[in-house]
């Protein structure tokens, strides 16, 4: 792994003490301050809720610019990935590096079918959930019921293990993620077929019925490909940090990509883009489609109301995977012949909040779930699956970030610290039980 480059110093001044932390730069020139002998040095640990300035890695995989509104995957243009690759050749990238030969591509996709099918107690767990689960939830499980299904691959040391493991889990999950569709559906489950590349086998999973039958459209097998790449990876987010956070306990892949699907349920992280779709829908219904009015409620500090697709940590410009799902929605409904009337709310919507002062000021423009969700519906997944479509697209990040941190030898186990703000010792008596 290629270390950042390290030369000037921070000079940092304390009571009597005066102490040098180096600057470390990356590659793209940005730059941090080294903190790691601030404890021992001053007695002072950083105060940061949030870690909104706290850099916990050094990473090779991807770069984000949130002022310039640019995002690469191992120094790819997002851009140029979603227009000209398929899943499979990004979740390569991602995992590996480069970008695969052909015969690797071959090799990679041979893998991901020969690995697709859940083993047969483990379709069981599905009949034991209830009809009305969140398929995230079920997907959490199935995760984590992995390690215990195929335990001869919870050890990492051996490189090759690890490409059988990373292949075993992107093809299962997305066989657990169809499953749970068909469970929340009460359908009988339609498994895999190896003559099917990865995203039409998934949507032949989803919408196969023994009486309709189903043949997948390359209009969706094709979207679902860029949906997916676009979802791929960004960094050291909330649920890739939850990733590598339980990894750091040395806990097994399969328990720390399942947190990292809890994490991304979240409404303010993935999970927004189902609640995109729920926000714009109540708009319509209730609101009458009165954007001016929920603009208004959005601003309004009384109310916890936000704008769900709609702002980033990290972009303060627009979302380049936003600009990249909107015209997609535009392009897949037109092929399709979709007319969805929740689409033009949502463009009047973003045209408001562009056009406001406080979401100006605030620099808070769509993110990649405020268009996302609108393509899913019009393909037919349903609104409760969205985050675990975004799931499934996030694995290949959550696996390249948790190997790379494994294979760092900087890398210790996750351990924030706290300023503590509760009472002071005091007398314990027990009169007071
Ligand atoms: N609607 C209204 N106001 C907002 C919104 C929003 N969607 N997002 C941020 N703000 C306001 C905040 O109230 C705050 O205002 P203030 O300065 O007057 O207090 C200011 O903008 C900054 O917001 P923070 O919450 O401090 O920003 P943070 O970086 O912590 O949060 C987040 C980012 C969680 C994405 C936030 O913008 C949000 O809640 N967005 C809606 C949920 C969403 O779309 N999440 C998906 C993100 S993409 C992803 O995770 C895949």
């Amino acid at each position: 792994m290629k270390k950042a480059t390290n030369s000037k110093a921070a000079t940092l001044k304390f009571g009597s003490k005066t102490i040098e932390l180096p600057i470390i730069t990356g590659t793209e020139n940005e730059q941090a301050i080294d903190i790691r002998a601030l404890r021992k040095e001053t007695g002072l640990i950083t105060y940061d809720p949030g870690f909104v300035n706290t850099g916990s890695c050094e990473s090779e995989i991807t770069y984000i610019d949130g002022e310039k509104g640019i995002l690469r995957y191992r120094g790819y243009d997002i851009n140029d990935l979603a227009e000209n690759c398929e899943f499979v050749e990004v979740a390569y990238l991602l995992v590996h590096g480069k970008l695969p030969a052909p015969k690797q591509k071959e090799a990679f996709s041979k893998h991901l079918n020969s690995h697709s099918m859940l083993h047969e107690d483990m379709r069981h767990f599905f009949g034991n959930f209830p009809d009305h689960a969140h398929p995230m939830a079920t997907l959490s499980a199935m995760a984590v019921s992995l390690s215990s299904f195929y335990p001869e691959l919870e050890s990492i040391e051996q490189r090759e293990n690890v490409d059988f493991k990373v292949t075993r889990l992107l093809s299962k999950m997305r066989t657990a993620a169809a499953f749970s569709y068909k469970k929340s559906e009460g359908h009988p489950i339609v498994q895999p077929r190896h003559d099917l590349s990865y995203c039409a086998n998934f949507l032949n999973m989803m919408f196969w019925t023994p009486v309709n039958g189903y043949e997948p459209d390359p209009v969706c097998v094709k979207a679902l490909n860029k949906l997916l790449i676009l979802h791929a990876d960004h960094e050291q987010n909330c649920s890739a940090s939850v990733v590598k956070m339980v990894g750091s306990s040395d806990a097994n892949l399969y328990a720390s990509i399942s947190a990292g699907i809890c994490a991304l349920w979240g409404p303010l992280h993935g999970g927004a883009n189902q609640h995109v779709i729920e926000m714009l829908d109540r708009i319509l219904r209730k609101d009458k489609g009165n954007v001016k009015k929920v603009l208004a409620r959005a601003k309004d500090k009384s109310n916890p109301f936000r704008l769900m697709g709609i702002g980033h940590r990290v972009y303060k410009s627009y979302d380049p995977r936003a600009k990249v799902a909107k015209q997609m929605c535009k392009d897949v409904l037109a092929q399709l012949g979709v007319n969805d009337p929740l689409v033009d709310l949502a463009q009047k919507l973003e045209e408001a909040v562009l056009a406001d002062d406080y979401f100006h000021s605030r620099n808070l423009y769509p993110n990649i779930d405020f268009y996302t969700g609108l393509t899913y519906r019009a393909m037919g997944i349903p609104t409760n699956m969205f985050t675990v479509m975004f799931a499934i697209g996030r694995i290949p990040g959550w696996i390249a970030q948790w190997l790379e941190m494994k294979a760092d030898p900087e890398s210790r186990i996750g351990r924030p610290r706290q300023i503590y703000t509760g009472p002071v010792k005091r007398e314990f008596k027990p009169k007071h039980i």
